[in-house]
């Protein structure tokens, strides 16, 4: 076996799946803010949509993706981003974020060299690190903190990181925080690229989920050369069983992710991409959808203020970061909430120095968030 896999702790979110299966054997009613996997329905025309697209004969999907989808990508950047992009050269379908997130320090880091690192947020989405650590690159997690709003910003980097730095993740919206990016940072990290020559890439996977004023920015706005941005319409459609998002940008490097994901089976079955085709054009589900998270949002913020507890960022995306009473951590706290049956994850799961907060995700529905904000415990 690979040794890498071995050494490999347990993906944490089969930590929380293992706690819902005990309070659901002690005959507990599970309210499950754990996971960020909502109930919501896919909506309906994105069903039918895939379902009129089953063929009758089946056959490999296109490794480049149907012209019809790469449109629709281009049409969803120009519309929500004011973005033009080249839909032939520039953009790729992907099967979910996830896997492409995975998959991208093999496609760029070369060991050895002296370009070996990977760099990412922490606390961050596992899988920046997990890919890294099977394309055997080094890796440096910047320490994120509350203090300065979760915010990653090169010039906190030492400069030897910076020049060893072979890819840089960004994820703004940030899981598990919902703190958003500054403009000036985003623009700080195109000038970095721009010195030291990393691929930077921006997981966009939450950037339709906002409930303010200010929908959250795009790092192609910004800067393209060196760059890649990844889009999913897992949560932002209801398709996480769809695995259906996109990668784009700068058309060298969508070329060698071309190149690379050839070789895996990696491009979505194109009855998948004519729904997602439809998802990226029709923009009043999603409109819809950030409605009902937005009411999930308002209801459990209202209670756990009510409460005394203090929430921060979730100002877009799918969570609440909640920092936990004053007398507890967040796996005593996360363990009381078990008691009546409220299941979330605590903030240990993304990175080290999170022992103050647990995440909740917007998952369960508004009537049983409703329920769960008359009940959340007061101590
Ligand atoms: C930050 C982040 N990136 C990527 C993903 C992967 O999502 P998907 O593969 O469904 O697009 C998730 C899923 O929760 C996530 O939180």
């Amino acid at each position: 076996m690979n040794e890498r896999l071995r050494s490999l702790p347990p993906y944490p979110m089969v930590r929380l799946e293992q706690w819902r299966r005990e309070l659901v054997a002690q005959g507990v009613r599970v309210h499950d803010f754990g996971t960020g996997d909502p109930r919501e329905p896919t909506p309906a025309l994105l069903r039918q949509a895939m379902i009129d697209a089953v063929p009758e004969i089946s056959q490999y999907p296109n490794n480049a993706g149907l012209p019809a989808l790469r449109d629709a990508v281009a049409g969803y950047l120009r519309r929500r981003f004011g973005l033009e992009v080249d839909p032939a050269r520039q953009v790729l379908p992907t099967m979910g974020s996830k896997e492409a997130l995975f998959h991208l320090p093999m496609t760029f880091v070369q060991i050895p060299s002296d370009k070996d690192l990977v760099v990412y947020g922490e606390p961050a989405y596992p899988v920046y690190e997990i890919g890294a650590l099977f394309a055997e690159a080094w890796t440096y997690a910047v320490p994120l903190a509350l203090d300065n709003g979760y915010a990653m910003d090169p010039e906190r980097l030492p400069e030897s990181v910076l020049r060893r730095a072979a890819v840089v993740f960004l994820n703004y919206p940030h899981n598990p925080t919902g703190f958003p990016l500054a403009s000036e940072l985003y623009t700080k990290w195109v000038e970095a690229r721009e010195e030291f020559g990393f691929v930077l890439v921006s997981d966009e996977c939450y950037v339709d989920l906002w409930y303010g004023d200010a929908p959250p920015r795009s790092l192609l706005e910004f800067g393209q050369k060196g760059c890649l941005a990844l889009h999913s319409l897992s949560k932002r459609s209801g398709m996480t069983g769809y695995r259906s998002g996109f990668l784009a940008g700068d058309p060298e490097l969508v070329a060698q992710c071309g190149r690379f994901r050839a070789s895996m089976g990696t491009t979505p079955p194109e009855f998948v991409q004519a729904a997602a085709a439809l998802a990226w054009t029709d923009d009043e589900h999603v409109e819809a959808r950030r409605g009902v998270f937005g009411e999930k949002r308002a209801v459990l913020l209202a209670a756990l203020r009510e409460r005394g507890l203090r929430v921060h960022g979730s100002e877009a995306g799918l969570y609440l970061w909640v920092e936990v009473p004053d007398d507890t951590n967040d796996l005593d706290y996360a363990a009381r909430l078990r008691e009546v049956g409220i299941l979330v994850a605590p903030g240990s799961f993304f990175g080290k120095g999170q022992e103050r907060f647990v995440r909740l995700a917007l998952v369960p529905s508004v009537d049983d968030c409703r329920a769960v904000a008359a009940t959340w415990p007061r101590s």
